[in-house]
């Protein structure tokens, strides 16, 4: 029988490679694993004393805190890293390439790459190279090819792909008691092999009829189209929030109806101001890139919609806000609660908030800002690239960091809910609110938290109020 992984090693150190291989080492005891990246103060938050964490996720503290320096390193030393593993995942990021060919749709592949690259250089031993990453249909080749040119001799290198579906906010659930596992792996003797022993740690924790294993380039494109068919979902109910707004119907009440047809499903269909995150649009616009260039034009452009009327979902937001405020937010102030992609997480990648208050600026409103989690130099980092043209003390100028909910809202004219945080949706003392605001005031729901009873008793305090999906 061919011998069990014993050492792990992961390249990268974010929101997949952290949380993904603090639960391998969480549930398989047996097993060392050690978490490398480049970034140093990445690596020195993992380490902190006070687990003070480079990423909020909940549950993962208390992971990290049953393993760390038992079973689970956190290290800058990529080379003894790769070296001590007999497994390695990498789990750096592919992020939209900017420039060249393929900018603004190709996923740069150059941190994968370079991963590759150095795992050839130091390995002295065979290795499983594992791709975490989401990488583009085909990119497994690519990896052995360098790993083959640059290997040392007895040194053998099977590659799998096994992609992650952890969402943020619910990784540590989802990776406890994931929908399913899938590992990739060329249909060849020892790719079935290497695939067998990947198997068996996950199987450590993983219902075995969970862990699917299909052929390599089946495995890269299903966590494209995993990712695609989900924005799709959203972007279709946005579509028809517009056609709600216009014509009464309440898009609430259609998502729940056409939810309960089995063959649709009740998840996934909730409206909001578009959807963020750092995966979801760039993986769409790798699936378009692919099709581009695989002569799929039509394949290509429909993807492509999928994107477009996201964007056009926040840009029909901001300018209902606008015209609700009677044409003109000029001098206006705006309080912004929620900056985050979603709730339950610190991350702004790609976020729907960024969007609107880039809008809102170029209105020459003054806006804000509160969300429980996002650090806020993150804000004004997010704000200074989104808002090309303002340099960042114009942007000062106009913006404000608020502690609280509460306070962001004193004086605002407007008030706008941008992340389904829990707070928002129970946490807010509405009368209290309404007193400290200027009149008339707006409230502007972007994520569903205010039902058809709770809208009525925030116009019977007096706010004017205007909900996603809903007419006035
Ligand atoms: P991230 O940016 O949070 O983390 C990537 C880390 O890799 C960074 O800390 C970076 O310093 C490090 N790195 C890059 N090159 C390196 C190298 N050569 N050696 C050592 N370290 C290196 O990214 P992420 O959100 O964890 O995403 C990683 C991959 O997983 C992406 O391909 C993404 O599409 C995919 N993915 C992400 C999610 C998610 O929820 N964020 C979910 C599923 C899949
Ligand atoms: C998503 C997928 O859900 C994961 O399976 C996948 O692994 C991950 O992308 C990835 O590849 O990175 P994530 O982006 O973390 O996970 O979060 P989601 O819960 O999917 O939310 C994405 C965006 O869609 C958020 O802005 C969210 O608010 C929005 N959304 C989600 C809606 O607007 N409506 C919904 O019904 C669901």
């Amino acid at each position: 029988a061919p011998t069990k992984v014993s050492k792990i090693c992961c390249i990268g150190a974010g929101y997949v490679g952290g949380p993904t291989c603090a639960v391998i080492a969480l549930k398989c005891p047996h097993i060392q694993v050690t978490i490398v990246d480049l970034n140093k103060s990445r690596i020195d938050a993992w380490n902190t004393p006070d687990f003070k964490l480079p990423i909020y996720e909940p549950g993962l503290e208390d992971v990290v805190r049953q393993c760390r320096g038992r079973n689970l390193f956190f290290s800058t030393d990529v080379d003894k890293g790769i070296q001590e593993a007999d497994l390695i995942f990498v789990s750096v990021n592919t992020p939209t390439k900017k420039s060249g060919v393929g900018a603004g749709f190709a996923a740069d592949l150059k941190y994968v790459e370079s991963a590759t690259r150095q795992i050839a250089a130091v390995a002295t031993s065979s290795k499983i190279v594992v791709e975490k990453s989401t990488v583009p249909c085909r990119t497994a080749e690519s990896m052995r090819t360098i790993l083959e040119a640059n290997s040392k001799p007895n040194c053998r290198f099977d590659i799998l792909s096994n992609p992650e579906f952890l969402a943020e906010g619910t990784a540590i659930n989802d990776l406890f008691k994931p929908d399913r596992v899938l590992i990739g792996s060329l249909q060849t003797e020892e790719g079935k092999e290497a695939c067998e022993k990947l198997k068996e740690v996950y199987a450590n924790w993983v219902d075995p009829t969970r862990i699917l294993t299909v052929g390599l380039w089946s495995s890269e494109l299903t966590k494209l189209a995993a990712n695609a068919m989900l924005a799709q979902r959203i972007s279709s109910i946005n579509a028809l929030s517009a056609i709600c707004e216009a014509t009464g119907a309440n898009i609430d009440e259609v998502a729940y109806s056409i939810g309960f047809d089995s063959r649709i499903g009740p998840k996934f269909l909730k409206a909001s101001v578009g959807f963020g995150g750092s995966c979801f649009q760039k993986d769409i616009l790798n699936l378009v890139y692919l099709s581009e260039s695989l002569h799929l034009k039509e394949v290509a452009e429909y993807w492509r919609q999928v994107v477009e009327m996201n964007e056009y979902q926040k840009r029909r937001f901001s300018k209902r806000v606008v015209d609700t405020l009677f044409n003109t937010i000029t001098g206006k102030n705006i309080a912004v609660l929620g900056f985050a992609f979603k709730a339950d997480t610190g991350d702004t990648r790609e976020s729907a908030s960024i969007t609107l208050i880039r809008d809102f600026l170029k209105e020459r409103a003054n806006v804000s800002i509160y969300d429980p989690q996002v650090p806020h130099e993150q804000i004004w980092q997010d704000l200074e690239e989104a808002c090309g043209d303002m340099g960042i003390e114009e942007i000062k100028s106009s913006v404000t960091l608020r502690p609280t909910a509460l306070d962001a809202t004193q004086c605002a004219d407007a008030l706008v809910i941008a992340t389904e945080w829990k707070e928002f949706r129970e946490g807010i003392d509405w009368q209290t609110v309404y007193d400290g605001m200027n009149k008339p005031a707006f409230v502007f729901d972007g994520r569903l938290i205010l039902g058809l009873e709770e809208a009525e008793r925030l116009r019977r305090i007096g706010f004017k109020v205007t909900v996603i999906g809903r007419g006035n």
